[in-house]
C-alpha cells in the first residue's frame, strides 16, 4: 500500500475506532461487538507497524498502553493546582454561603457536585487533541503520565465539536468498585497482598511504568473544571456542559449528580440527598463539592493562599466507632503469613455489627502504639474491612501493657520468620502447622483449582485433626471406612466426595499447578508456566534465569518458585501426586478433527498463543489445507499481529473472512 493510501486508510480507521470508544465509555452505548472493534483496532495497529511515520500521539492504539517509562518528568502546572477548603458541618456550609453574600451583592448560583475520591489530573488538549496530563504533585509541579492517562478510555485522545484552541481540563481519576473488586480477587487467587482501598489503587496505578497494565486496570475518569489563559466561558455550569459536547465523561444533571441551586437551601438539600444515597454509586465519593457558578463572581470572591474562597468541599463523616479491643488474636494463612487480628466488643457501624478488625502487621501495631485493652476508633474505610485508625488514649488504663508481636506461631509454636523489606511475618514450618495444612488443602480443592465438591472446611478439619491426612496428597489414599466414621458424613455424601476426588485426577497440568499453591503462582500464572515449560519435571530443572525469562513471570514469582522446589517436602509431595496418577504434563493441543475439512486457510502475522508453526500443524490436524497467499479460494484468514497491510487490503477485497487467533481456537473448539 502507498503512504498517502495508508494515511487515508488510518484516519478513518481512527475516526471510527475514536467514534466507538466514545459511544462506549461515555455515552454507555454499544455501536459494534467487541469482536468487530478489536478487528479494526488490530487493522489500524497492522497499518501503523508497517507505517511508523503515520502514528499519531493520540491515535486509538495508544488506549492498550504497552510504553514503558521509568521515571515520570516533572513539569510546573500552568494553572496551579489548589485544593479545596474542608467543612465537616452543615454549619460551616451555611457559614460560607454567608460570606460569599456579604462579598457578593447580586444574585448568586452555586453549583453542587461531587467529590470524588481518585486522584486529581490535569490534561492539557492543543488543536483538539490529547496533549498531555500531569498529576497534582505539590500543586505547582507534577508527574508527566500522559502515556498511563490515555489508557483510560473515557478521556477522549481528540475532541468533538467546538473547543479551545489550547486548554486544560482538570478531573478525577478512580478506580470504579467493581474494577477494585475484580482486582482483589484476581490478587487473591494468586496470593498477593489485597489493595487496601480504590483511591490508593487508583493512584498507584498511575504511577505505574507499564502502560499496558494500567491499561487492564479500567481506570476512570470524571471532568469538573477548565483552565485557560481567557476563558471561553460565562460559568462553571456552562463549562461543563461544553466539556459534555467535545466528548468529556462528565456529570449528568438528569441523575443529580450536578446541581445548579439559588441558595443555602438547594445546597443542604444537595448535600443530604447524597449522604443517603451515595452508597448505590459504582464508585466513591467522599464529599460534595459547592463552587459559584459565576467567574466574575469567582474572580471578586478571589483566592486565599491553599484554596479558591469560591468554593468549598463538604466533606461526609467517615463512619467510625469507638470499642474496647478484648484481645489480639493471630490468624495463620495459607502460606504461612500471619496477620493480627483485633477482637473487639461487638459494635455497630454502618449497617453491621464489628467484632474483629485487621490489625494488617507488626508495624501497624506498632503505629497504633496499642496497649492491652485500649479503647480504639473503629472504621469503615471504603466501606470494606473495617481498620482501627487511632487510640483513645484519654481512656488508657494505665496498668496496661504494651501489645507486642508474637514470635512463635500460634498453632505449631515455630519461630516466626520476617524476610528484608517485607511487612509479614511468616510461619515456615509450611509441611506441619495445621492451618497451613488446612489453608494448602481448602486451596486445592477449590473450584480454579482441582474442583473437588463435598469437603468443607469442618470436614477438613477433622481429617487433619484426626490424622487422616497430612498434605495434599494423602486425599488420594483417603478410603471410604475412614470417611464414613466423619461427623455429618453419610453413604452418599462419602461416595460423592471420593467420585469428586477421583474425577481430579483428569484436571489439566495448570490447575494442578495452581493446586499446589505456590507462592505469587496464581492462576494466569500457572497457564503461562505450563505452556512454557510443558512438564512438571522441566519447572523443576529449570534455573532461575529460565523461569525469570518466562512470560508474565518476574523476579519475585521465580524466586518462589526456586524456593518451594528446593523444598525437599515439596519434591516428595510432588512425587506422591505423580504416584496418585495427577496430570503433570500439558497435553499435547494438536486436536484431531475434520473440523476444517476442504478450506484453505492462510496465517498471517505473529500469534500470542502458538507459533506460526504450531498454528499450519493446528490447521492440517483439524483438517484444513494451508494456503501460502491469498487467492480466491482462500476460505478464510487468521489475522496475526504486525501482518501486512497488503494481505489485509486483498482479503478484504475478495470478500474473504478474516479472524483473530483467539477466534480461530475457539472455532476449533481449543482454548
Ligand atoms: S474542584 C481549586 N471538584 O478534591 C480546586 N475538586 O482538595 C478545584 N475533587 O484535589 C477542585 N471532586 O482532585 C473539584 N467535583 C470536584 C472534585 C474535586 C474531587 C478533588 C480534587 C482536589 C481535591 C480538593
Amino acid at each position: 500500500m502507498e503512504l498517502e493510501e495508508a494515511k487515508k486508510k488510518i484516519i478513518e480507521l481512527s475516526e471510527r475506532l475514536h467514534h466507538y470508544n466514545y459511544m462506549y465509555y461515555v455515552k454507555s452505548e454499544s455501536l459494534v461487538s467487541d469482536y468487530d472493534f478489536d478487528m479494526l483496532l488490530k487493522e489500524l495497529e497492522a497499518l501503523e507497524d508497517c507505517f511508523p511515520s503515520l502514528v499519531a500521539s493520540n491515535s486509538p492504539s495508544k488506549r492498550v498502553g504497552g510504553v514503558v517509562v521509568k521515571n515520570f518528568e516533572t513539569v510546573k502546572h500552568r494553572f496551579p493546582m489548589l485544593s479545596l477548603s474542608n467543612s465537616y458541618s452543615k454549619e460551616e456550609i451555611i457559614e460560607w454561603e454567608e460570606r460569599i453574600k456579604k462579598t457578593i451583592e447580586q444574585d448568586i448560583e452555586y453549583v453542587c457536585e461531587l467529590k470524588y475520591d481518585g486522584v486529581a489530573i490535569g490534561v492539557r488538549y492543543v488543536n483538539g487533541a490529547f496533549h498531555s496530563a500531569v498529576t497534582r504533585g505539590d500543586g505547582t509541579q507534577g508527574e508527566l503520565v500522559s502515556e498511563n492517562v490515555k489508557t483510560i478510555k473515557s478521556i477522549p485522545l481528540r475532541l468533538n465539536g467546538e473547543f479551545p484552541i489550547d486548554f486544560e481540563i482538570r478531573g478525577e481519576i478512580f478506580l470504579p468498585l467493581l474494577e477494585f473488586d475484580r482486582l482483589n480477587i484476581e490478587r487473591a487467587s494468586s496470593d498477593l497482598p489485597l489493595f487496601a482501598n480504590p483511591r490508593n489503587t487508583a493512584s498507584g496505578t498511575l504511577k505505574l511504568q507499564d502502560s499496558s497494565v494500567v491499561s487492564k486496570r479500567n481506570l476512570d475518569c470524571y471532568l469538573y473544571g477548565i483552565n485557560e489563559e481567557r476563558s471561553s466561558y460565562d460559568s462553571h455550569y456552562q463549562a461543563v456542559a461544553n466539556a459534555e459536547l467535545m466528548g468529556f465523561k462528565t456529570p449528568s444533571s438528569r441523575q443529580r449528580k450536578i446541581e445548579k441551586v439559588k441558595n443555602v437551601e438547594g445546597i443542604l438539600s444537595f448535600i443530604d440527598f447524597w449522604d443517603s444515597q451515595r452508597k448505590k454509586l459504582p464508585f466513591e465519593i467522599d464529599g460534595i463539592v459547592i463552587k459559584v457558578n459565576s467567574y466574575l463572581q469567582q474572580e471578586e470572591l478571589g483566592y486565599t493562599a491553599k484554596s479558591p474562597r469560591w468554593a468549598i468541599a463538604y466533606k461526609f463523616k467517615a463512619e467510625r466507632a469507638e470499642t474496647k479491643i478484648n484481645h489480639v488474636s493471630y490468624q495463620v494463612g495459607r502460606t504461612g503469613a500471619i496477620t493480627p487480628v483485633a477482637n473487639l466488643n461487638p459494635v455497630y457501624l454502618g449497617g453491621t455489627t464489628v467484632k474483629r478488625a485487621s490489625l494488617h502487621n507488626a508495624e501497624q501495631i506498632d503505629k497504633l502504639n496499642l496497649h492491652d485493652q485500649d479503647m480504639v476508633y473503629v472504621e469503615k474505610g471504603g466501606e470494606i474491612i473495617p481498620k482501627i485508625v487511632g487510640v483513645n488514649l484519654s481512656k488508657r488504663q494505665s496498668a496496661s501493657k504494651k501489645v507486642h508481636f508474637i514470635t512463635l506461631c500460634p498453632s505449631c509454636q515455630s519461630v516466626l520468620y520476617k524476610g528484608d523489606g517485607e511487612a509479614q511475618h511468616y510461619c515456615r514450618n509450611s509441611s506441619a502447622c495445621p492451618p497451613q495444612i488446612k489453608g494448602k488443602i481448602e486451596h486445592f480443592i477449590s473450584r480454579k483449582a482441582m474442583d473437588i465438591d463435598g469437603l468443607g472446611a469442618e470436614t477438613i478439619d477433622a481429617l487433619v485433626e484426626n490424622g487422616l491426612i497430612k498434605d495434599i496428597g494423602d486425599l488420594y489414599a483417603l478410603k471410604f471406612e475412614q470417611l464414613i466414621d466423619l461427623e455429618r458424613m453419610a453413604d452418599k455424601s462419602v461416595n460423592n466426595l471420593l467420585q469428586g476426588i477421583e474425577t481430579s485426577k483428569n484436571q489439566p497440568f495448570e490447575k494442578v499447578l495452581f493446586g499446589m499453591g505456590i507462592r505469587y503462582v496464581g492462576e494466569t500464572v500457572s497457564k503461562k508456566l505450563a505452556k512454557a515449560f510443558k512438564t512438571m519435571d522441566q519447572i523443576i530443572a529449570a534455573p532461575y534465569d529460565s523461569l525469570v525469562d518466562t512470560d508474565e513471570i518476574g523476579e519475585k514469582i521465580a524466586q518462589s518458585i526456586r524456593e518451594f522446589i528446593d523444598n525437599e517436602h515439596n519434591l516428595s509431595l510432588i512425587q506422591k501426586l505423580k504416584n496418585a496418577g495427577l496430570v503433570f504434563e500439558k497435553e499435547e493441543e494438536t486436536l484431531s478433527s475434520s473440523f476444517l475439512e476442504a478450506q484453505t486457510i492462510v496465517i498471517s502475522g505473529t500469534f500470542e498463543i502458538y507459533s506460526r508453526n504450531e498454528m499450519k500443524k493446528l490447521i492440517e490436524s483439524n483438517g484444513g489445507k494451508n494456503g501460502s497467499s491469498i487467492s480466491k479460494k482462500t476460505n478464510l484468514l487468521v489475522a496475526g499481529a504486525n501482518m501486512g497491510p497488503s494481505k489485509l487490503k486483498k482479503a478484504t477485497d475478495l470478500g474473504i473472512e478474516i479472524v483473530d487467533e483467539n477466534e480461530f481456537l475457539k472455532r476449533i473448539k481449543h482454548d
